[in-house]
């Protein structure tokens, strides 16, 4: 059997994302193992949900830092000792600096609540309610430089309703969430995504 896909996952809140990708471990459907999740919010839910499924957890808090650049060069540390091979940001609310980048370049993976490039940045789905968008929903994508602006693997659409707040059409968006991160997350243990530039070609069954 070939080695399972090694995963680093980076958390601050409640982990929903989390929860899907250790789901479809356990039932089979996503081929990889998670070795660490880190977070740098003690209090986070998430860690709660890792540790019932006995993955081990760092909290690693980034006010302890001098700077950004220190706690970057201990999460590369802590995820390189780990042997990780694919980085997922599932809700992770830090900035990553380009020696992050540069440690695990077309290996960060993050998911961000809009049909990029619509509404990056933070509150995707309050952005769209207030733009009076038809339709959103999410996109997984490689992390790179810039905020929510690196190559695209998987996106989701989801309709707005009249009447959606925030909370309502994030709750949805979310639902969608869970189903397409652990796709992008598959596509790559199965060596299926080819980046070109900006574009994400998905090879075809062989
Ligand atoms: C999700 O909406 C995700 O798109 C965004 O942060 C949120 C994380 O939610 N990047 P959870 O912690 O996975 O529940």
């Amino acid at each position: 059997m070939a080695d399972l896909l090694k995963l680093g996952v980076l958390i601050s809140g409640n982990g929903s994302n989390l929860q899907s990708i250790i789901d479809h471990i356990e039932k089979g459907s996503l081929k990889a193992i998670i070795k660490i999740v880190i977070s740098n919010n003690p209090d986070a839910n998430g860690t709660i949900r890792a540790k019932k499924h006995g993955i081990p957890v760092v909290i690693l808090k980034h006010t302890d830092f001098k700077n950004k650049e220190d706690f970057d060069l201990e999460l590369i540390k802590i995820l390189k000792s780990n042997h990780v091979d694919l980085v997922i940001l599932a809700g992770f609310m830090r900035i990553l600096t380009p020696a992050f980048l540069k440690a695990f370049s077309h290996k960060i993976m993050n998911i961000h609540p809009a049909l990029l490039p619509s509404f990056p940045g933070i509150h995707g789905q309050k952005q769209a309610v207030e733009y009076g968008v038809k339709i959103s929903g999410c996109t997984v994508h490689f992390v790179d430089e810039g905020v929510d602006t690196g190559p695209i693997i998987i996106q989701s659409a989801v309709q707005v309703l009249d009447d959606d707040t925030e909370e309502t059409l994030a709750a949805r968006i979310l639902k969608k969430e869970h189903m397409i991160y652990p796709q992008a997350i598959q596509l790559f243990a199965d060596g299926k995504i080819e980046i070109k530039g900006r574009k994400v070609r998905i090879k075809a069954q062989e």
